[in-house]
């Protein structure tokens, strides 16, 4: 018999692309592929792609180039571009690198095995179309094999609020919900292969409509599975935060208290021209809000600076309110005027400008990280071990918080919640000791 095929995949941007890289490999490897680490060996390589920056996407076609003497090695060897770039561009990625045999889109992944034929048959398959289907019901079952105790879970996919500088309600379509009972099967699978703790997945996962009582429903539904411990979701919308959500996070045992809420910026005229339809007091009001339901709660956020028609005073707004609420960890970025998009029609901020608020708004968040780090030594926390750790004897895991804990622990311990003492905080991470 001739040696399987071997698939590698590569994936960029968002958890969702990790999840659909999951979903894609499984799928090919119903097709009789096997998975492999490198590039070098692969019969197929998948790019997995993210279009939200003009970096991310152009980094693709270079990483593309680089698959050249891999080809003239390998005559058999077919490469493959998904995600959001494939869906942006299209055909177009194959006309600027005839290297690619294949492109699709996040709405076709179902369409991959049909494709799959098509490029061993010598042919191009490109599929970029938003079906009427759910492609979720057509990917291969999950296989039942073992996993580690963490996994992510698309339950809403598709954004319909058209934030001024923002490509994913292109790359993504419209906003559509996946039945609650259907993920509730699929999370029960999850967890008979032993995963103990779900992150819900959607570009405006508190948008999601699946179950009569919202996204809180379905937190509460997935609750009620006997092992599974631990409940997260990303990535939320300020209008989407309903009282039921808010009330989850004071409520239910299983919902960690954790929270990554984008605001973008911190003042009303950018906030407006930006199209995000609330304020930065609506924000605030929600903050106090969450915070009443869950004290301890950590909030992560994403900022970009340099939109068009920023001023230092609307930047100044932003650190205002980045001093006032406080962020556990967050994300910042240069915006990126994205083709198609309606804030690339305006002109730009000075590049240099951008970058040195950037970089001022980095070092002030990295500093309220870093205080968020400092305080929990000599809290008690309770850490999901995930793996072992780089030292001999210790294991690495998540709080609650999403910190990165290490502790001397038994290997047994990994996919357990144990309580830990935090003792030490470093760059990345926390060190602790188990309470006994
Ligand atoms: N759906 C999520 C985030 C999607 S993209 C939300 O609404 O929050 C992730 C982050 O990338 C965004 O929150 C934003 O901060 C950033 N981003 C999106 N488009 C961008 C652009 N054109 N330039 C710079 N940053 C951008
Ligand atoms: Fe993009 Fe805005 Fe939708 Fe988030 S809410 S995905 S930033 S359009
Ligand atoms: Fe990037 Fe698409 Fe995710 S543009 S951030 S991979 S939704």
């Amino acid at each position: 018999m001739a040696d399987a095929k071997k698939l590698f995949i590569k994936t960029y941007g968002c958890q969702m692309n990790v999840y659909d890289s999951e979903r894609m490999a499984e799928t090919l490897w119903a097709q009789g592929y096997v998975h492999t680490d490198t590039a070098d060996d692969a019969d197929m390589i998948l790019l997995n792609t993210c279009h939200i920056r003009e970096k991310a996407a152009e980094k693709i076609y270079s990483e593309l180039g680089k698959f050249k003497g891999l080809k003239a090695a390998n005559p058999n060897l077919k490469i493959g571009v998904a995600g959001c770039v494939a869906q942006a561009e299209g055909a177009e990625i194959i006309r600027r690198q005839p290297l690619v045999d294949l492109v699709v889109g996040p709405q076709s992944y179902h369409k991959l095995p049909q494709m799959e034929a098509s490029v061993q048959s010598g042919k191009r398959a490109l599929d970029t179309d938003f079906p009427e289907e759910d492609k979720f019901d057509h990917l291969a079952k999950r296989p039942k094999a073992k996993r580690g105790p963490t996994a992510f879970l698309t339950v809403q996919e598709g954004c319909d609020k058209f934030c001024a500088f923002c490509v994913v309600p292109y790359t993504r379509g419209a906003e559509v919900s996946r039945p609650a009972d259907r993920v509730f099967s699929e999370a029960v699978d999850l967890v008979e292969r032993g995963v103990r703790e779900i992150t819900l997945l959607g570009q405006n996962v508190n948008a999601y409509h699946g179950h009569p009582g919202g996204l809180a429903g379905l937190i509460w539904q997935l609750s009620e599975i006997l092992d599974l411990e631990r409940i997260r979701f990303t990535t939320s919308h300020p209008n989407d935060m309903d009282d039921a959500l808010i009330e989850a996070h004071g409520t239910c045992d299983k919902l960690m208290p954790y929270l990554h809420l984008p605001v973008q910026s911190g003042s009303d005229r950018i906030l407006k021209a930006m199209n995000r339809k609330h304020t930065r007091d609506s924000y605030f009001n929600l903050v106090d809000r969450i915070r009443k339901a869950r004290p301890d709660l950590l909030l992560s956020g994403d900022f970009i600076v340099g939109f068009p028609g920023e001023t230092d005073q609307d930047f100044s707004d932003t650190l205002d309110l980045v001093r006032h609420v406080g962020y556990g960890q967050a994300y910042s970025f240069k915006y990126s005027a994205r083709p198609g998009t309606p804030a690339a029609e305006k002109d730009s901020v000075d590049p240099a400008v951008a970058s040195a608020r950037l970089q001022e708004l980095q070092a002030l968040l990295t500093e309220q990280q870093y205080a968020a780090q400092a305080a929990m030594v000599g809290r008690e926390v309770k850490v999901l071990f995930e793996k072992k750790g780089r030292r001999e004897g210790q294991l690495i895991g998540k709080s609650e918080y999403l910190h990165a804990v290490h502790a001397v622990a038994p290997d047994h311990m990994v996919g357990k919640v144990v309580r830990v003492r935090i003792i030490n905080d470093m760059t990345n991470s926390l060190t602790g000791e188990l309470v006994v």
